[in-house]
């Protein structure tokens, strides 16, 4: 009999590892992996006019609007894969009032990734993404495996240290409200670690959850 897929929502401050952990987690629970930041940067990359509009507020590290956020975040959590293979959302919800537009679909389990502010900082700005595979990598935590990918990795236009702080301050504005909502689902991870480390965490759990929903 077919198992039900697992739903989990992911969450953290700025360089927290979200998308890192993300990378993990599909390689071997193959969830759809649906990260709000992302879609909002596909937006501006084909130069739409939703993408335009995000772009102001991103560059100021503040929410984009919910009628630009909502919608596409629920559009893609409703498509066929999502729903057969299970979803992995990353950056969504952000707000008290993006989990209530969300309300129809609850994690099973909410991780949340908790690590030390002066660590973030670090983190943004060594942070590296390679375009060709849309892998995240960290100058000094997690080099490119090859020259060839070293000459081409490329910076996200809001990793510096000026804009990661209105991130954060965005974020520490906003995670008490979201966090009450999941109550009886979070999942606190010590994101500190390395990020193998904070891997067996997360694998632990989730191995924990499919065995339970068999
Ligand atoms: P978004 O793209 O979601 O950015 P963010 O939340 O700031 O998170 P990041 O992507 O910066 O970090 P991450 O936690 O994924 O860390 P990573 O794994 O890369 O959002 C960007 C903007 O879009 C927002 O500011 C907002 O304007 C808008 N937006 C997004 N969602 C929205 C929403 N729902 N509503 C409204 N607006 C929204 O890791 C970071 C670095 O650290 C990497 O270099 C990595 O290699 C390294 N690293 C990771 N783990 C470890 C480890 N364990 N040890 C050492 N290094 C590590």
């Amino acid at each position: 009999k077919k198992q039900e897929p697992l739903r989990v929502m992911i969450s953290g401050a700025p360089a927290s590892g979200k998308g890192t952990q993300c990378e993990l987690i599909t390689k071997k629970y193959d969830l759809v992996h649906i990260a709000a930041g992302d879609l909002l940067r596909a937006e501006i990359a084909a130069g739409t006019e939703n993408g335009r509009r995000a772009k102001e507020y991103m560059d100021k590290g503040q929410l984009v609007p919910n009628e630009i956020v909502v919608t596409m975040v629920k559009e893609r959590l409703m498509r066929p894969d999502s729903q057969e293979k299970g979803w992995l959302l990353d950056g969504y919800p952000r707000s008290l009032s993006q989990a209530v537009a969300l309300k129809e679909f609850q994690p099973d389990l909410f991780i949340l990734l908790e690590v030390p502010e002066e660590i973030l900082v670090e983190r943004v700005v060594g942070r590296r993404l390679d375009p060709v595979t849309g892998r995240i990598y960290h100058l000094k935590y997690s080099p490119p495996e090859t020259d060839e990918i070293a000459a081409r990795l490329t910076q996200r236009f809001d990793d510096t240290e000026e804009k990661v702080k209105l991130r954060l301050l965005t974020h520490r504005q906003n995670v008490e409200s979201v966090l009450s909502m999941y109550k009886d689902t979070i999942f606190q991870v010590d994101g500190s670690v390395s990020k193998e480390e904070v891997f067996a965490q997360i694998d632990g759990a989730l191995t924990q959850l499919l065995e339970a929903k068999e």
